[in-house]
């Protein structure tokens, strides 16, 4: 059985100023699974990504027209409250930065902002965010360390740690092994799978290996529109535009 919706994006365009970075893209997400978004630098991936949880406004100069709907609710409506979106629909970007605190600080992070002060909770909340990006076992005796001392790869792996903690419903990844060696990369890739059974996962990748690897939709972007998207295979196999054919051969990239 098909899974149900989790996004449907519909008529979406994003300017910034004059100039259109997104102009009419549609596409359905559906629920637990993992959608990759693929294409040339600048062609509107992230800006597609900060349209889901409403990133984009705190961007001077951006304009968004178009819907998203979240659980078939339309996010931008003028009653529903950006914040709460940001709850729901948490982002990890290419490089994010872990906070110069420790690793439990950093982890616990989001819960502290909405006022959870229970240690029991922080501390349950904590192991189980480790647990999931498979970091516990290396940390575990170290919560109170700095987390920049911890390697590239496990700082990535913190930062999806401290977007899980506050248990989002979908996760947006913004190309988040592209300054990983291979070994760190695959570490990643895991927590991914395993995140993509309780969460709808939206990862922008430029590794088409990784796109086919690891996501059950394919969306291709260039230049601001969506050329195609469908069934990871059915993309790889038989694109139906050339534009997507000669991206998926390396012709341009
Ligand atoms: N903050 C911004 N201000 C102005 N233009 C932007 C901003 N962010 C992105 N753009 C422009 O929007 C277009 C899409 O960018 P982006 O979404 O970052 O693409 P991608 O992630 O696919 O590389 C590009 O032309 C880029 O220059
Ligand atoms: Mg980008």
């Amino acid at each position: 059985m098909e899974k149900p919706f989790k996004i449907q994006v519909e008529s979406l365009s994003v300017r910034y100023g004059a100039r259109i970075a997104l102009d009419s893209v549609s596409l359905d997400i559906p629920e637990r699974s993992i959608t990759a978004l693929i294409g040339p630098s600048g062609c509107g991936k992230s800006t597609f990504l900060r349209s889901i949880n409403r990133m984009n406004e705190l961007i001077e100069n951006c304009r968004v027209e178009g819907q998203v709907r979240l659980d078939g609710i339309d996010i931008y409506h003028p009653q529903v409250d950006p914040i709460e979106i940001r709850k729901r629909v948490g982002m990890v970007f290419q490089r994010s930065t872990c906070f110069a605190t420790s690793i439990f600080e950093n982890v616990v992070f989001g819960l502290r902002l909405r006022g959870e002060r229970s240690r029991d909770v922080l501390e349950a909340a904590c192991e189980e965010a480790l647990r999931k990006t498979a970091l516990w076992d290396e940390v575990k005796d170290r919560l109170r360390a700095p987390a920049q001392g911890l390697s590239g790869g496990q700082q990535q792996r913190l930062c999806i740690a401290r977007a899980l903690a506050v248990r989002p419903e979908v996760l947006l990844l913004d190309e988040p092994t592209s300054a990983l060696d291979p070994i760190a990369t695959s570490r990643i890739e895991e927590v991914i799978r395993e995140l993509a059974s309780e969460c709808t996962i939206v990862w922008v990748t430029h590794s088409m290996q990784q796109a086919k690897r690891m996501s059950d939709q394919v969306a291709f972007f260039h230049m601001g529109k969506l050329v195609e998207a469908g069934k990871t295979q059915e993309i790889f196999e038989s694109p139906k535009h050339e534009l997507t054919l000669n991206y998926l051969r390396g012709v341009f990239g």
